[in-house]
Formats: C-alpha cells, sequence, structure tokens
C-alpha cells in the first residue's frame, strides 16, 4: 500500500466571481521513501493539492468537494483536526516557498528548532531538545557556531536550510515542499537541491516536491505527475516524463523550459493562456492551447496506463490502455 494515495481528490473555491474549479478529481500515489514531483503551471492546483493534504484550505473559500486522502492507512479528509494537528509537522512536514515569513524574527534559530522538537516528542527534556537541534542544524549544513543567531542575519539560502532542519526535526514520514527554492538565486538553489536530495537518501524520507520547473524534478524526483487545469495529465517516472513523453502539454512545458545548450530565440512557449478555473472547458482543459486539438478533445479524455507505471489524459492515446480490465477489476 502507497504512503500516500490520493482518490479522486476535487477542491473548489466559492467566490464572489464564481467557483473556482481548482483540483478537479486528481488520483496521486507517494510510495514509501520516494519523491514525487508535482508540476505544473500557475495556477494548475498544485498548493492547493498540497493543503488539501495538510487539511489548511481555507474555508471558506475552499471547500473539499470529494475525495480519499489516504495517508499511512488512514483518512486525512476523515481525521478530526485536533489528529491533524499533530499529523501537521509530526508525520507530514511541508516547506513553504517563502523562506522569510517561515521564520520566527525574534528567536534563535536554534530555539525554533527546538521548539519544533519539543512539541512532537512528549517527555523530551529542553536541553534533549537543544541537541537534536543542534545536530538538524548541522545536518543541514550550518555549523554549530552559528546556531544562536537571528533569522535576519542568515542569508536567504540559510533560511531555507533553517526550514528545512524544523520540517525534519521531528522525523517525518513525508515532507510536502511547495516551491522550496525558487525564491532563491540559481546557485543557492542548486546547492539546496542538492542537500534536500543527500537528506532525502540518508534519511528515505518520502517527498512531494512541488514546482512549476522540471529542472528541479530531474534532479530530485523518482516520479512526476504533470497538473493542468487541477486534473493530472500524465504520470509516471522519470524515464518516462523525460525520454517517453507522451501528453502535448507536458512536451510544451519541455518546450519553454530554458536550456542553456539552446539559443534562446529557439524557445517555443506553449501559446495561449491557462484556463479560466471559473470556466473550464467540458472536455480536456488543455484542448484550447493545444497543437494537436480535434474534436473528440471536447469530451473528457479517460486517463490511461499507455506502458507500466506510464499514465496519460489525452485522446491521442485513447486506444492505447494497457491495462484497462486490470484497473476496473481493482476498483
Ligand atoms: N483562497 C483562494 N480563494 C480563491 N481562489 C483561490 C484561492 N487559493 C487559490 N485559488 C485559485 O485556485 C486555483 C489554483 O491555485 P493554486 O494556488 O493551487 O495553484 P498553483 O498550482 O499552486 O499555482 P502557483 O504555481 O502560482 O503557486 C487558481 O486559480 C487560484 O487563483
Ligand atoms: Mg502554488
Amino acid at each position: 500500500m502507497a504512503l500516500l494515495d490520493i482518490k479522486n481528490l476535487t477542491i473548489y473555491y466559492e467566490t464572489e466571481d464564481g467557483v473556482v474549479k481548482a483540483v478537479n478529481g486528481i488520483d496521486l500515489q507517494l510510495e514509501k521513501g520516494e519523491s514525487l514531483g508535482l508540476v505544473g503551471e500557475t495556477g494548475a492546483g498544485k498548493t492547493t493539492t498540497a493543503l488539501g493534504i495538510l487539511g489548511l484550505i481555507p474555508n471558506p473559500p475552499g471547500k473539499v468537494k470529494g475525495g480519499e486522502i489516504w495517508f499511512d492507512g488512514q483518512d486525512l479528509l476523515k481525521t478530526p483536526e485536533k489528529e491533524m494537528r499533530a499529523i501537521r509537522g509530526g508525520k507530514i512536514s511541508m516547506v513553504f516557498q517563502d523562506p522569510m515569513t517561515a521564520l520566527n524574527p525574534v528567536h534563535k534559530v536554534v530555539d525554533q528548532i527546538a521548539e519544533m522538537v519539543l512539541l512532537h516528542n512528549e517527555g523530551i527534556s529542553k536541553a534533549d531538545a537543544q541537541v537534536r537541534a543542534l545536530q538538524m542544524l548541522e545536518m543541514v549544513g550550518i555549523p554549530a557556531d552559528r546556531a544562536n543567531e537571528y533569522p535576519h542575519q542568515f542569508s536567504g539560502g540559510m533560511k531555507q536550510r533553517v526550514i528545512i532542519a524544523i520540517a525534519l526535526a521531528c522525523n517525518p514520514e513525508m515532507i510536502i515542499a511547495d516551491e522550496p527554492t525558487t525564491a532563491l538565486d540559481v546557485t543557492i538553489q542548486a546547492q539546496v537541491l542538492d542537500m534536500i536530495r543527500g537528506l532525502r537518501e540518508r534519511l528515505g524520507t518520502s517527498l512531494l516536491m512541488i514546482t512549476h520547473d522540471l529542472g528541479v524534478v530531474a534532479e530530485i524526483c523518482d516520479k512526476v505527475a504533470v497538473i493542468y487545469g487541477g486534473e493530472i495529465m500524465e504520470y509516471g517516472t522519470l524515464e518516462h516524463i523525460y525520454n517517453e513523453t507522451a501528453h502535448p502539454y507536458t512536451k510544451g512545458l519541455f518546450g519553454s523550459l530554458p536550456r542553456l545548450d539552446l539559443d534562446v530565440d529557439r524557445l517555443t512557449p506553449i501559446q495561449g493562456l491557462t484556463p479560466d478555473p471559473t470556466n473550464l472547458p467540458a472536455g480536456c482543459p488543455f484542448g484550447p492551447r493545444c497543437p494537436q486539438h480535434t474534436e473528440a478533445c471536447d469530451v473528457k479524455p479517460p486517463y490511461n496506463e499507455i506502458s507500466p507505471g506510464h499514465f496519460v489524459r489525452c485522446m491521442l492515446f485513447n486506444d492505447q490502455a494497457i491495462n484497462t480490465a486490470g484497473k476496473e477489476s481493482e476498483e
């Protein structure tokens, strides 16, 4: 059984301007010890999915309309808030995009980590929590002699390391990292990604990495889910997504990926605008922008497994499902 198993998750924001259909029937699995990249353009529903897992959708205007989120054998959508509070930061930690707002400016960095350790380890002494906090700092590459400094004395990259130390402080089973490096400059970004990869290998923590950057995914992830208009368009291993790219949207994402080995003007960004989530097309959400769009795309494409472990939601692959019988009998 997967550590995280999301089934048909649907989340809307009911606003004055209409119903924002942010997440529309997502299925996702994350195995223990694995890292999964959730990739897509702005507004695709990535953060909403993450907040949904953690039970943090702001309500109103947000509402989980349906689905199941199984984590460690428990449906998080049916878990009482009190228990969710223990799960957040205990079994599941979250690293957000902006390191500037996630740290408390008036507390020493070591104390902020120790506080997290105390919160999630009943009976641990303050002294032991401090020791553990120092170990965590060292693990993320911050020397002990800087432990008693305040966040404003740290660079952006170092702050993000502290946040990762806080996220790891209670030995979570899973970390959700939402664009953890986008606020950092490119060199620092590479260092932090390197560190995340090293820590994961050492600790075996499962990772859900949210990003719009396929380069980041290639660095750290085992599996990739491509999300568009709140639906998973393509899912598979790195090999599937990078070498056997199937969905026109995934191809488009690669076309718009800046590559150092290519001339800049050979970049071909995806034409058109991201869909209006209050007014999504009836069929494929990518249809209006898709270079291979046909009339067939005006109905919802099925989510087909086209080779073992490689799933695609696209009419071009409508007849290529290898596993429909098996899938139906499972359900
Ligand atoms: N609190 C909210 N109220 C209303 N609409 C919201 C709210 N939060 C998000 N949305 C809308 O839901 C959709 C999905 O947003 P979400 O933040 O999940 O996207 P994302 O993939 O994380 O994008 P980004 O890459 O910009 O972070 C967007 O259309 C967004 O405007
Ligand atoms: Mg987001």
